[in-house]
């Protein structure tokens, strides 16, 4: 990531003394949490909402790996950028990452690239505008008719016969259009604005573009090199969490940060990149929709599942809120957020083997004033299903995504709590 470019990930985190369950001697007192620039583990090719730090994740994995035997198989229903199948790369253990987010899926790859594939970087596509347009497309929201048609040139000639992008080259196009479209963005990462206009859309002549586009793809094949990861069985899936395509008990440690309760958008966040992909999340709505934690409600939800008692606190308590909504709209966010996460939470009890380990990193937030105790939710939905708790780490986070968005600025958070849950298939 360059320098201008700002990562998702802004909180600052540091341990609260006293608040450690279990053996935390053993562990020692390590953060999750990202650092503000982060390079191992090729962390900053992207900004990505990570919720973990590469080498805490790779720490994590190799102790793992002491007590459940290196060929173990790990998985992370909610995987983004790659950092635990990164980790579990470098250690030369076999890994399943899935997410929903095609981006996230091509970073991951990009991350997991060994430096012995000769061919990773792509020519300039021969010719102007040869590759598949249409006067519709998504792009146009952001880049003028010409330069649209030349991106699509470029997303056109790297498409294998799979039907995926080359890593490298989708990442160097990512990486660019982030970088010019920048004016789209607002105070909240998470929002992409479109241009208003035909005159606002950005323009860049082919043969700039495609330097551009060439010195990003340089760049990435140098920093794959330094890396020198093994090769192992390394799997990335597009799917969802609530219906993983993996057989029962056939894993034997998650590592995984679910998305949170705060409302952040990964189909709008990554509204640019989704667009070089192919999807129009505005005109299409299913993509954004299916996303956990998503800000619309589905049509057919009916929130069948029966939750916990910290759950059903919680619900009580946005219901019975006093500012707008709270008892309609917002009520129904949390109910299909819950209904994700326990659904997410019955597919990762069907594919774990018994006495397979579950580590999560969640953290609490606030709806308006009302405590949104997530730690405590998944523990209680966990053991609800059999799990048993072996230990719990809380930092603190001082400021978080939640905070960038002014409206929720009126009701003065505090720190909230990070927290980092082990539990056990009994
Ligand atoms: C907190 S991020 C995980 C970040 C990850 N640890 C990393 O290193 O980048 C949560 C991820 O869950 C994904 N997600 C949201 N809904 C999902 C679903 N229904 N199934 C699978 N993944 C989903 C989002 O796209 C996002 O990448």
């Amino acid at each position: 990531m360059d320098s201008s470019t700002p990562s998702l990930a802004v909180a600052e985190q540091e341990a609260l003394p006293g608040l450690f369950h279990g053996s935390s001697s053993e562990r020692g007192v390590l953060s999750p949490k990202r650092p503000a620039v982060e390079t191992a583990g090729m962390a900053d090719v992207f900004p990505y909402y990570a919720g973990f730090a590469f080498e805490w994740a790779t720490k994590q994995l190799s102790r793992d790996g002491s007590h459940v035997g290196s060929d173990m198989t790990v998985l992370d229903p909610w995987n983004g950028s790659g950092t635990t199948t990164l980790a579990a790369q470098s250690l030369g253990i076999r890994s399943i990452g899935v997410d929903r987010n095609p981006v996230a899926n091509v970073i991951a790859r990009l991350r997991g690239e060994t430096s012995l594939k000769p061919q990773l970087t792509e020519a300039p596509p021969s010719g102007f505008g040869r590759g598949f347009y249409k006067a519709t497309d998504p792009l146009n929201a952001w880049f003028s008719d010409r330069t649209t048609r030349r991106l699509r040139d470029w997303t056109t000639a790297l498409r294998k016969a799979d039907g995926s992008l080359n890593a490298v080259a989708a990442v160097a196009l990512f990486r660019v259009i982030r970088r010019v479209t920048k004016k789209f963005e607002g105070s909240n990462p998470t929002w992409v604005k479109r241009s208003k206009s035909p005159e606002d859309r950005i323009r860049i002549p082919a043969r700039e573009l495609d330097e551009m586009l060439l010195t990003e793809q340089r760049a990435l094949c140098s920093r794959i090199a330094t890396q020198d990861l093994p090769k192992v069985g390394t799997t990335i899936l597009t799917a969802s969490s609530d219906s993983l395509p993996l057989r029962n008990n056939s894993v034997d440690v998650i590592l995984t940060s679910p998305p949170y309760l705060t409302r952040i958008d990964y189909a709008v966040a990554y509204a640019r990149e989704l667009a070089i992909l192919g999807h129009d999340i505005s005109a299409d709505r299913t993509l954004r929709s299916s996303l956990m934690g998503t800000t619309l409600i589905r049509k057919s939800e009916t929130f069948s599942h029966e939750f916990g008692p910290v759950a059903q606190e919680l619900l009580v308590n946005i219901c019975g809120h006093d500012s707008k909504a709270s008892s309609g709209y917002y009520l129904k966010q949390a109910q299909q957020y819950l209904t994700d996460l326990s659904s997410g939470l019955d597919e990762i009890s069907r594919v774990c083997k018994e006495k397979s380990l579950v580590h999560l990193v969640v953290q609490d937030s606030f709806y308006k004033d009302v405590p949104v105790p997530l730690a405590e939710i998944c523990i209680d939905e966990a053991t609800a299903r059999g799990w048993v708790l072996e230990e719990r780490e809380q930092f603190v986070v001082r400021r978080s995504l939640v905070t960038l968005n002014t409206p929720a600025r009126a009701y003065k958070k505090s720190n909230v709590a990070e927290s980092v849950i082990t539990l056990r298939r009994g």
